[in-house]
């Protein structure tokens, strides 16, 4: 079981939902958590909670889709509280309309959040941690990064990128034989608002899953050192349709209620 006690870890967009309640919990575990985010007022927020909490959490400003901020900021982590030795990539975004009604500036958006800004943290934190032989990558992916949904075009294909990235970084890492774990967690639906007015068909099997629960699974993972986190497990299952003609594959995530579960998306208002 990992000890977090005194870790810097990096948490990215922190201050809202899955982010946010996985740094309090690595916080709460004693690491020392650094929250990046694009709002000085919800960073401001956090860090007066932590306060209260008495745990450590800091606060910074950063684009994760600026390539020079995440590498700027990243120095100015190791140079105030040293290597980061956990890296939660977190940040994302989401348009929620079909391809053709979404526009260019969202597409590249959701790219440049979801998957770019992905292969700049793990440039500025990688180095140290394969230097030191110690550290953890955890990519937060998505349901929608193993199986393609109407309505998340952009958002499905930024993790897929995501995920590949992270399965490719954890083979060279296996080939360098480096004490470096990595996590990838691709959850279904989350109440976190995010997908507000999403619908599941089936929520026994799919269940829209609440954010503490997501979270404290995520924590767990990190903990554990798990290599992958599925949730609900019923996700799984996409591994095996796709062993199926694709005809097959298509009309069993229509009748699992995949391709209408966007009709009713409203998101952050
Ligand atoms: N909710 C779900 O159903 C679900 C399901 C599967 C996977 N996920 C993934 O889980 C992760 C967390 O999502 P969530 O549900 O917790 O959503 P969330 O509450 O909207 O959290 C996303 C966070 O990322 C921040 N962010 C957005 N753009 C950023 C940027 N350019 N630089 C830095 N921070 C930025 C947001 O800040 P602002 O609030 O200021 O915009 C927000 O704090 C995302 O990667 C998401 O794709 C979510």
């Amino acid at each position: 079981m990992k000890q977090l006690q005194n870790k810097i870890v990096l948490v990215t967009g922190g201050t809202s939902g899955i982010g946010r309640l996985v740094a309090i919990e690595l916080a709460r575990q004693g690491a020392l958590v650094v929250v990046w985010d694009i709002s000085e007022k919800a960073l401001a927020a956090l860090e007066q909670e932590a306060k209260e909490m008495h745990i450590s959490i800091q606060g910074m400003l950063c684009d994760v889709s600026d390539r020079e901020a995440v590498y700027r900021q990243s120095r100015e982590i190791k140079e105030r509280w040293g290597p980061v030795s956990v890296l939660v990539n977190n940040a994302g975004v989401v348009s929620g309309s079909t391809f053709l009604e979404t526009s260019d500036e969202k597409i590249e958006k959701t790219m440049a959040v979801n998957t770019m800004a992905h292969f700049w943290t793990l440039k500025a934190v990688l180095p140290d941690m394969i230097a030191r032989n110690e550290g953890h990558i955890v990519t937060i992916a998505s349901a929608a990064g193993i199986i393609g949904v109407t309505g998340l075009a952009d958002y499905s294909a930024s993790k897929f990128a995501a995920f590949g990235l992270h399965e490719a970084i954890r083979m060279e890492l296996r080939r360098l034989k480096k004490n470096i774990q990595t996590t990838v967690v691709c959850p279904f639906f989350i109440d976190t608002g995010m997908f507000a007015g999403v619908r599941t068909r089936f929520p026994l099997l799919l269940p829209i899953l609440k954010s503490e629960y997501a979270a404290q699974r995520i924590v767990q993972a990190i903990k554990r050192g798990k290599k992958r986190l599925i949730m609900p497990r019923f996700v799984y299952s996409v591994y095996l349709l796709r062993l199926l003609p694709v005809s097959w594959f298509d009309g069993l995530a229509d009748f699992f209620g995949v391709n209408h579960a966007m009709d009713h998306f409203k998101g952050r208002s």
